[in-house]
């Protein structure tokens, strides 16, 4: 038997990366090698899980510095569009400033988030054209946000997905607990403090939630994320439905 080949070094010098302090993810991002890896891990994850490839449109929700395009820089030097969005100014504009190119874009909003934006507006909007969107990737977004804002963005996210779109997101999602709880006690060992630190949903309170939104979900795995969330794969509940009464 021989042994598995080594997975080849990344070249961390080839792509501009954020200072620390604008990292965000806590204290597993504070290596370079690390922070750059858990972009390209994720990559490789929507390449797998929701078709992303360089010829697709893809939407990074709450991109915060900008670590999957980052990732997507270093795997697959580009996709078609690549759209971050964020409502944090400084993160955002790090990003503008050192990531941009003629595939690579960004666009600070200002909705608002009782712990990234308190002083945002009150609306879903997400800047994109309806049907505009091959792959959404939102991560450790709807992980503090209440169940009104995980509505009202997942009716948004199921208008501007392509038909055959795909948006592959991460949640506080358990069994059997009560269907919306912001910083529960005992949970997952951490100590969450702030607001929004940590939302948990009941999986089937948030499985109705993104249902009547107009999202199906094609995929759940669960606990494996940052911090114990889990994964969802979700597509469009109209191409579904068109998909299943094909003969
Ligand atoms: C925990 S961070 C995750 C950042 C990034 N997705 C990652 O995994 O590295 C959550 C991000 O969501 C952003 N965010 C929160 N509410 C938002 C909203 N309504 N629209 C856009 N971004 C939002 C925050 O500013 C923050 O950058």
């Amino acid at each position: 038997m021989t042994d598995a080949p080594a997975a080849p070094e990344l070249d961390l010098s080839i792509v501009p990366l954020p200072p620390y302090r604008l990292r965000m993810g806590g204290a597993h991002f504070k290596r370079d090698a690390d922070f750059v890896a858990a972009g390209v891990r994720d990559v490789k994850l929507l390449r797998q899980r929701a078709g992303l490839g360089r010829r697709k449109r893809l939407l990074d929700w709450g991109c915060g510095a900008g670590r999957l395009a980052i990732g997507v820089k270093h795997l697959l030097g580009h996709v078609a569009d690549y759209h971050g969005v964020d409502v944090q100014p400084e993160l955002l504009n790090w990003a503008k400033d050192h990531l941009s190119d003629e595939h690579t874009r960004f666009t600070l909003v200002d909705q608002h988030n009782a712990r990234y934006n308190p002083d945002g507006q009150a609306t879903y909007d997400i800047p994109a054209e309806p049907g505009s969107v091959d792959v959404l990737y939102s991560y450790s977004v709807f992980s503090h946000m209440l169940a009104d804002d995980v509505a009202g963005y997942a009716r948004t996210i199921a208008r501007i997905l392509a038909p055959e779109g795909r948006a592959l997101m991460t949640a506080f999602v358990e069994e059997d607990v009560p269907d919306c709880v912001e910083n529960p006690t005992d949970y997952l060992k951490l100590d969450w403090k702030g607001a929004l630190h940590c939302v948990r949903f009941d999986r089937r309170y948030f499985e109705g939630l993104v249902w009547d939104a107009g999202l199906a979900v094609e995929e759940f795995v669960h606990g494996r994320e940052t911090d114990g969330q889990s994964m969802y794969v979700l597509s469009r509940r109209d191409s579904r439905d068109s998909r299943d009464e094909q003969p």
